[in-house]
């Protein structure tokens, strides 16, 4: 039964991505060609012009006032922005980038600019996608999705090579990380999307690379040199790029001007080069090289400062072009200098720059397959691993998120390795080079997922049956509910305090957590708030519960005794409340739904800034400080409530706070009227759980199923000292869950946890997503 219910699921699951990618194929593949066609138009006829070359700096001016006043997201190379549409954004793209990013790449590279036109492809093709899932109403993880199918159906639509084009959509975003589930989306909308930009009269990318033999070692260890210098070529290439951006960064000019800049030093390559060949596509000099005719030897270098120019002086386009033109002309001088095979070594050095620059090894392996055929593909994609490697943490979209670490020595100091030259130094090089890091000799490997073994033992009854109820139904307290005390002593586990090296360590052990997860639960408390300015309840100078006796606001006695000054203390949280916004540690936990299947988040604040961040999975067990309920339980009104009567009870607000801000002793309250419930006349009172109170049943209950069902659990910035919330890690201990505490202070947890480590939320969760 359970086979058969999973199966029928997974089949309409698949049929269904097979349909919306078919459509994200369709609506991005049309917008690609008419863009491609434009361009193809443009260039014939302004390239036919004697010393069109001139018309660089208008280009660049145009671009430049194109992106600055309508849409300064379709700055840079388009690709770059996607990325961090995705990672920081949930794929929410601006809609008005789409023409604008077509409009000023037209000029730049119709005018001469140096630039590619995959990089706005892909940006037409998220942009259209997020709109049309935000117009159907997708949910969060099926837009990120349906934006992926569109920018894979950009870049197959421009290339015409649809695996690669696909695999380049998912591995483009992180190092390291490769989205398995995503993959047959991406490649139907890509296919699609090839078929529809080829049949609107694009012409894709198309070679006669014809590598005959094969299978000799002496080639294997040709590849492997050659990816190393390709490797080293994109260092150099990285660096130009990010030089040239610093150097017009700095420059105290209006944006105009620098454009008209960069394009006079277009001019001046065109100049002394006598050629037009290093600006604009350059799609002739691949087509030359590739076609095993020897080129200038310069070229390479030629194109990566015309590249890094027009990029960084306000014109706008892709990269990857310019990145096949240096691979390609790189190849090509290679294979002259070493008198090899000219058109091999070209197309080899087109993919493996891409897979070094862009941190694609797969993609470019394909790409070398689709392009030129499965004998020269074999070999490149030998090159490609190598460059992919030797290029280290650099890449041409400084959005990218390093996943895994290419090596461990990409980290010295974290590995205790001196970067020293002193004998002590070399010799610790020496030892690590040889016998491994600290952490692979010392570190236990943290536990990785479950096996298909495992998975099919449980049954799917356990997967829906609700928890028993009784263990969870206890009020709010600080006296511990947990029997088993035992429990708080079972895992003694490590604790990192601060120093830098030790953050970046837990970091680095958190990430490889998270990696392993898929089912993640986190307890939150007032410290994830405090970084929006929130005080939290227990600090000893700034916390709530220094200046205020909880016993006098937060309990139903108080209330009882005192209506109207635990009304306007309340009032007073609230309207702090508006002034503040969601924090980094809010916005990462958002984030953190891209990278693992289900993230809960358990919170016993009640300012609803994780909703507000984006968490779409928010159990907030102490209530929400924007609500009030009537006492008697007839009616509850939340502050951004339409109408009347919710006006009425809000706009008071400010005169509480004032109140609660002035007020000296108990009796200076008294001129404060509590509002009553219209439709009974019992007072209103604020939606929250108060000491003495039981938690909303299904909310608590759910929280204590979705732990006992996590593989990891996340325990930050509160001081688990009130209950039951504070029960919640512990019973994820007892499931042998790994439980990592971030909090800068000590806690009654720290000694347990599996990994604790003191620092401010915000900063450890947005180096972790
Ligand atoms: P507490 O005030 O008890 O604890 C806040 C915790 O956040 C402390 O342990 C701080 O060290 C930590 N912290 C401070 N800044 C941080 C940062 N930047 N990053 C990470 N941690 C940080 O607040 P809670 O544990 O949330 O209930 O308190 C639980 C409940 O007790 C509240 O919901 C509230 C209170 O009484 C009611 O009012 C009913």
């Amino acid at each position: 039964m359970r086979f058969a219910v999973i199966q029928a699921l997974v089949t309409l699951t698949t049929l269904k991505w097979v349909i919306l990618a078919a459509i994200a194929g369709v609506i991005v593949g049309i917008p690609t060609a008419v863009f491609l066609l434009l361009l193809d138009g443009g260039i014939a006829v302004v390239y036919e012009l004697p010393h069109f070359y001139l018309l660089i700096p208008v280009g660049l001016v145009g671009s430049y006032f194109l992106v600055s006043r309508l849409a300064p997201d379709a700055k840079g190379h388009g690709t770059e922005q996607v990325i961090d549409a995705i990672h920081r954004r949930d794929g929410n793209i601006v809609l008005r980038v789409i023409p604008v990013k077509m409009l000023a790449t037209l000029v730049t590279l119709i005018l001469g600019g140096s630039a590619g036109k995959e990089g706005p492809s892909a940006q037409i093709g998220a942009g259209v996608a997020s709109g049309f899932a935000g117009l159907v109403g997708m949910t969060k993880l099926d837009k990120q999705r349906f934006v992926l199918c569109g920018i894979s159906a950009g870049f197959s639509g421009v290339f015409g090579t649809p695996i690669a084009g696909a695999i380049f959509a998912s591995e483009v975003l992180a190092i390291g990380r490769f989205h398995y589930n995503r993959l047959l989306p991406a490649l139907i909308a890509s296919f699609v999307s090839v078929f529809i930009t080829r049949n609107l009269g694009v012409r894709h990318l198309s070679f006669d690379v014809d590598y005959g033999a094969s299978g000799e070692m002496s080639m294997l260890l040709g590849m492997v040199i050659f990816g190393l210098a390709i490797g080293l070529l994109a260092v150099v290439f990285i660096t130009v790029l990010r030089q040239s951006e610093r150097l017009f960064g700095r420059m105290r000019l209006p944006g105009s001007v620098k454009a008209l800049l960069g394009g006079a030093v277009l001019i001046a390559v065109v100049l002394a080069t006598q050629t037009t060949n290093y600006i604009g596509l350059g799609m002739e000099i691949i087509d030359l090289a590739l076609d095993g005719e020897p080129y200038r030897g310069i070229a390479p270098f030629f194109k990566m400062l015309t590249t890094a120019v027009t990029l960084s002086a306000g014109g706008s386009g892709g990269i990857l072009t310019p990145i096949f033109f240096i691979g390609a002309t790189a190849g090509n001088l290679w294979a002259q200098l070493l008198e090899l095979d000219i058109a091999v070594y070209s197309a080899i050095g087109m993919v493996s720059f891409v897979a070094a620059t862009a941190n694609t090894p797969i993609a470019a392996a394909f790409m070398a397959i689709e392009l030129f055929g499965l004998a020269t593909g074999t070999w490149a994609a030998i090159a490609a691993a190598v460059a992919y490697l030797i290029v280290g943490h650099l890449s041409v979209f400084p959005s990218q998120i390093i996943f895994h670490k290419k090596t461990f020595f990409m980290d010295l100091e974290m590995h205790d390795v001196p970067l020293r030259f002193s004998k002590a130094g070399i010799k610790r090089m020496f030892s690590a080079f040889f016998h491994g890091y600290r952490q692979e000799r010392d570190e236990p490997a943290p536990p990785r997922g479950i096996s298909v073994a495992e998975s099919e033992k449980v049954r799917i009854d356990e997967l829906v049956k609700p928890r028993a109820p009784g263990r969870s139904y206890y009020p709010l307290s600080t006296v511990p509910h947990v029997p088993d005390e035992t429990a708080y002593g079972q895992q003694g586990g490590t604790v990192v305090r601060p120093g830098e090296r030790d953050i970046k360590e837990s970091i680095e052990k958190l990430r490889e957590y998270v990696d392993a997860a898929s089912r993640v639960c986190v307890l939150t408390g007032a410290g994830i708030s405090a970084e929006c300015g929130l005080p939290t309840f227990r600090d000893a100078r700034t916390g709530y519960w220094a200046r205020f006796d909880p016993t006098q606001l937060a309990t139903p006695e108080a209330f009882r005794e005192n209506p109207a000054r635990t009304w306007c203390w309340y009032a007073a949280r609230r309207l702090a409340l508006q002034t503040v916004e969601p924090g980094e540690g809010h916005r990462a936990l958002a984030r953190l739904e891209n990278y693992v299947d289900r993230v809960t988040v358990v919170t016993q604040n009640v300012d609803g800034l994780h909703s507000r961040a984006g968490s779409s999975r928010v159990l907030d067990l102490h209530g929400n400080l924007l609500q009030v309920r009537c006492m008697k339980g007839c009616r509850t009104f939340h502050r951004d409530e339409a109408g009347p009567e919710a006006r009425d009870i809000f706009t008071a607000d400010a005169a509480a706070a004032f109140a609660a801000n002035h007020a000296e002793e108990a009796g200076d309250f008294e001129h404060v009227e509590v509002p009553t419930c219209p439709a009974c006349g019992a007072f209103l009172r604020p939606d929250v759980v108060w000491f003495g109170e039981m938690l909303p049943a299904d909310r608590l209950n759910q929280a204590f199923a979705d732990t006992e069902r996590c593989d990891l659990f996340l325990v930050i910035g509160t001081s688990a000292q009130v209950q039951p919330a504070a029960s919640l890690p512990v019973v994820a201990l007892e499931q042998g869950v790994p439980v990592v505490e971030i909090n800068p202070n000590a806690t009654p947890l720290t000694e347990q946890v599996t990994l604790s480590i003191r620092a401010a939320a915000g900063e450890i969760l947005s180096s972790v997503v």
